[in-house]
């Protein structure tokens, strides 16, 4: 496995291992590896020849009060991970390597991402769908992986593929919950024991939600009843980010809420019935 630091050498790397027929796979994180990125891992070596794993906390999709220094790093961690997990390539910029002083241009997708965690987060989605253009400018590849945890990111950038005619096939790989519910994400190394257990709270409601005992109301009730603090609950057409109609054919309950300083995002789908 190589590491790469260099975004010239990546684009070189996979320009000349498209020219040997191969498949690239990408799977861009943020690094602090846990199953839930592993699962994207195993799900990019069976749709592809050669998976690059970026690893890049992306500092242009963080507010200035974020968490953007305390966010967990892990190298070593990580690299052994995706050594185990077959990966061909980690690369690792550092921020001005990605980023010119004098940048000007952005990608911006303007409609899926006004609402939810866009809505509280100004410029986040402008600065994911800045970086993931450029990965796949950079690792050029056929498929790329995103996790469902992060619904409306997924959403996000299938709509910046289709609408910049990007060649690469997305795919969205179900969300990975730890044995207690509590849905998988690096920000979890926060969470007290105690507010990790109220935590629990989210999975809970949505299950609720998915078998039929909780709408909208019950599960905001439910999380705002527990969590410091919500965000939002919605109950929204999984495809649109808009209010259920009836072609609605999914529904995505999102919620995001605190507890304690820790921001955490969870969702179920729910298919309607017809
Ligand atoms: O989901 C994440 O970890 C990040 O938003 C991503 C897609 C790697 C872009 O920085």
């Amino acid at each position: 496995m190589r590491i790469i630091h260099d975004p010239v050498e990546l684009q070189t790397l996979a320009l000349s291992v498209r020219r040997t027929g191969k498949r690239i796979g990408l799977v861009p994180t943020m690094g602090f590896l846990h199953e839930g990125h592993l699962s994207l891992i195993d799900e990019a070596k069976k749709r592809s020849d050669f998976v690059i794993v970026s690893i890049f906390v992306n500092p242009v999709q963080f507010g200035p009060n974020e968490d953007l220094d305390k966010y967990p790093r892990d190298f070593e961690h990580d690299r052994a991970l995706c050594e185990e997990h077959g990966a061909d390539v980690i690369f690792a910029p550092a921020p001005d390597a990605m980023y010119a002083p004098d940048r000007s241009v952005w990608v911006e997708e303007t409609k899926l991402s006004r609402g939810l965690c866009g809505a509280l987060r100004p410029g986040h989605f402008r600065g994911v769908t800045t970086v993931v253009a450029k990965l796949f400018l950079l690792a050029q590849p056929d498929v790329a992986v995103f996790g469902q945890k992060d619904a409306q990111q997924a959403l996000v950038i299938r709509r910046m593929v289709r609408d910049l005619n990007f060649p690469i096939e997305i795919v969205t790989a179900p969300l990975v919950r730890d044995t207690d519910g509590v849905a998988l994400s690096s920000r979890n190394k926060y969470l007290s024991p105690a507010d990790r257990e109220r935590a629990k709270v989210l999975s809970r409601s949505l299950f609720a939600a998915q078998r039929g005992e909780l709408d909208a109301d019950g599960v905001r009730k439910a999380i705002a009843g527990t969590a410091d603090k919500v965000d939002y609950v919605v109950w929204l057409d999984a495809d649109t980010l808009e209010e259920p109609t009836e072609n609605t054919r999914e529904i995505l309950v999102a919620v995001a809420a605190y507890f304690g300083t820790t921001r955490l995002i969870d969702n179920v789908l729910i298919q309607e019935k017809k």
